[in-house]
């Protein structure tokens, strides 16, 4: 069996060792993957998003099932090119994608189906957005509607920077297309938790919880970025807080999409804020979230394709999916200076005692040395019975993994932790 991924960062590297627990699979390519990856997966130079070439390469390798996982393609409608010439896919349409596509339509759907979610406007004129500010609540948050690389996303603590961040998007056009529609909605607070899910459009099956850390540095300051750290599970989900998201969220999610035609296959990712008013959902992603795939992924005990295929053919509900009853820790080494100006191209290698998992996000091969290439450079991932360990042990081999100019928050876990306590 041959599986095609398209995609190149951490998370496609943690889809990709999930992959290859399964011996039926001889194997894996990566478009683009990256040089970090190379033990796991072939890499072909295909962008994510040239959905064109994608096809031709699926066509000529005769490829069983793809695996696509960023958010660009899907949105591009990767996933309907694939399908149309008889390519399994695991993923949403271009119809479902836009779940994550588009903030307008997801606040709209929200609004429509009675799912909890922060109170907004739309607006699509700047002079109007301006004169709701002139009374609006501060602190306020600001929106670009459409995909803008995890950063369409202002929280205005003052109504300068609400009027600023208006101008930037709207006028600057600093996001592009992305910003001629902005939602302006309420800051909410209370702990935050990312839900991954599998979902065929009839079942869905929430993954084990886990927390993100934003913040480029220690006790949630700095910039925010892509993702400086994950654990799993997160301590603020509990049991109760599931079976509300269940039943307030997740099951009518699934149920606006098939009614809105835009049935939803593949993984459904809930951001949600745990508010003193119950539960709501801050952003839905139409894929697996990036750091968090790298902690989810190695708790799940059943063979992922098996799960990913019975998502694609609609049968999620005949089988279990099953988690491992422990906890995971992803720490997030970076190059000094991300998410700003950063030097890449300096060599990463990991100690052979080194006994957490890596996951490759941002490298390149030169000869058989791998250099660094990005931003995020990997993922260090331990697994272990507690969060408590699971975070010692993650910290304890992050210094078996070294490039120059490294730089890693020490606090992933530590909020969760005290959360325990
Ligand atoms: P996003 O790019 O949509 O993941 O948003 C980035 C971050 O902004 C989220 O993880 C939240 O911490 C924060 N955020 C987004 N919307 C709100 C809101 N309505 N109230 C408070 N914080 C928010
Ligand atoms: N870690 C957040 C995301 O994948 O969007």
């Amino acid at each position: 069996m041959k599986i095609m991924v398209v995609g190149g960062g951490g998370r496609e590297h943690a889809i990709i060792k999930k992959l290859n627990e399964n011996k039926d699979i001889e194997k894996i390519y990566a478009l683009p993957g990256n040089g970090g990856m190379k033990d796991d997966a072939q890499c072909v130079a295909i962008g994510a998003k040239d959905i064109p070439a994608i096809v031709e390469f699926a066509k000529a390798n005769g490829i069983d099932f793809a695996v696509v996982a960023p958010d660009d393609p899907l949105v591009l409608g990767c996933v309907d090119a694939l399908e149309e010439i008889g390519v399994h896919c695991f993923g949403p349409n271009k119809a479902a994608a836009i779940i994550e596509g588009s903030k307008v339509f997801s606040k709209n759907l929200m609004k429509k189906y009675g799912i909890p979610t922060a109170a907004y406007e739309v607006f699509s004129d700047v002079d109007a957005a301006l004169k709701y500010l002139e009374t609006a609540p501060i602190p306020t948050v600001i929106k670009a509607d459409g995909l803008a690389l995890g950063k369409g996303v202002i929280i205005a603590m003052t109504r300068e920077e609400a009027v600023d961040a208006v101008k930037s998007m709207m006028e600057d056009k600093v996001f592009g297309e992305s910003g001629s529609n902005v939602v302006i909605e309420e800051f909410l607070t209370g702990p935050e938790v990312s839900v991954l899910s599998f979902t065929d459009g009839k079942t869905v099956v929430p993954m084990i919880s886990s927390m993100d850390h934003k913040r480029a540095l220690d006790n949630d300051e700095g910039l925010n970025t892509g993702g400086m750290g994950t654990i799993a599970p997160n301590p603020y989900y509990t049991e109760d807080i599931a079976k509300v998201c269940m039943e307030t969220i997740f099951l009518p999610t699934i149920d606006a999409m098939n009614k809105e035609g835009r049935t939803f296959k593949g993984c459904l990712y809930f951001g949600l804020m745990l508010t003193p008013n119950g539960p709501k959902v801050i952003e839905y992603n139409c894929r697996f979230g990036d750091p968090e795939t790298q902690v989810v992924l190695p708790l799940l005990k059943t063979d992922l394709l098996t799960v990913m295929k019975a998502v694609r053919n609609e049968t999620l509900s005949d089988i279990k999916v099953e988690f491992k009853d422990m906890a995971a820790c992803c720490v997030v080494m970076a190059s000094r200076g991300y998410p700003g100006k950063y030097e890449t191209g300096f060599e990463i290698k990991v100690a052979e005692d080194c006994e957490a998992e890596v996951y490759v996000a941002g490298a390149k091969l030169d000869g058989d040395k791998v250099l660094t290439a990005g931003g995020r450079v990997l993922g260090v991932v331990a697994v272990a019975d507690d969060l408590i360990s699971a975070v010692d042990k993650a910290y304890k081999e992050v210094p078996k993994v070294t490039f120059d100019n490294a730089y890693y928050r020490s606090d992933i876990g530590q909020k969760a932790i005290k959360a325990l306590k």
